[in-house]
């Protein structure tokens, strides 16, 4: 079990504050493409080196030759993980795969399933048939079978790629808030300990740290939650 807590910030100054206050060893980092675009590479690189497991959450969907190159370059910054969209389909989550092998810190890849902001409605009009579980399964089944290491679900999803990947098969949740936290934008919430008993395996956790009063009371009061529910050893 980890948790990650997701630095959606558009200044560095910010997430640099932030990070400075955490305890390392107790979560990992999430840097999405906002930050990403403004404090690049070596903000990255400055937290690497500094001990940070950091989840590069660039969601890569392009050509295989393309996607596989941005792996390598994920590799050689020394993340921890990264993650490619599964749409991109078997030839690109295979050459993402590939890619890192053998690299002096393989990162972990993971696959973006069915992004949670889309609704049933809109699957149709981007032309994924079926109903939503359906999807996900199909795509999330792409993920497991080109040997990616888990993929980006909700919580409401995780014991089905448990049963498509297996236990090794990491699920990477957001849509974390502990009782009596804010929703806000996020439709379907679950709370820590509910996500883990759900089959969640890494918990993305924004707002309810990064915008609480005291973030470092937030992240220890999440802990406390969920370790009376983890069964496996920390930094799984
Ligand atoms: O603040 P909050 O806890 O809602 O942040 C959740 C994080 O997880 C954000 O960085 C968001 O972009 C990301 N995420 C998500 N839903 C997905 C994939 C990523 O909320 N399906």
């Amino acid at each position: 079990m980890s948790l990650i807590i997701a630095l959606d910030f558009d200044e560095v100054a910010a997430a640099e504050a932030l990070v400075a206050t955490l305890p390392p060893g107790e979560c990992r980092l999430k840097v999405g493409k906002e930050l990403f675009l403004r404090g690049g590479p070596e903000m990255v690189g400055r937290w690497v080196a500094a001990g940070w497991e950091v989840f590069l959450d660039l969601k890569f969907h392009d050509i295989p030759n393309t996607v596989a190159g941005a792996c390598r370059a994920a590799a050689d910054l020394g993340v921890w993980m990264v993650n490619v969209h599964t749409l991109g389909g078997p030839a690109m989550l295979a050459a993402a795969r590939e890619a890192v092998e053998g690299a002096r810190h393989r990162p972990l890849i993971i696959g973006v399933t069915v992004l949670t902001s889309h609704r049933e409605a809109d699957l149709e009009r981007i032309g994924l048939n079926g109903p939503m579980d359906a999807a996900v399964g199909r795509l999330g089944g792409l993920a497991a079978e080109a040997g990616l290491d888990g993929v980006v679900c909700s919580a409401r999803e995780a014991a089905a790629m448990r049963a498509l990947g297996g236990d090794g098969f990491r699920r990477v949740t957001p849509g974390i808030r502990p009782s009596g936290t804010d929703a806000g934008d996020q439709a379907r919430v679950m709370t820590p300990a509910a996500a883990l008993a759900a089959g969640a395996t890494d918990l993305v956790i924004g707002r309810p740290v990064t915008r609480a009063a005291d973030p470092v009371a937030a992240l220890a009061a999440i802990r406390a939650e969920v370790e009376g529910v983890a069964s496996r050893p920390r930094g799984w």
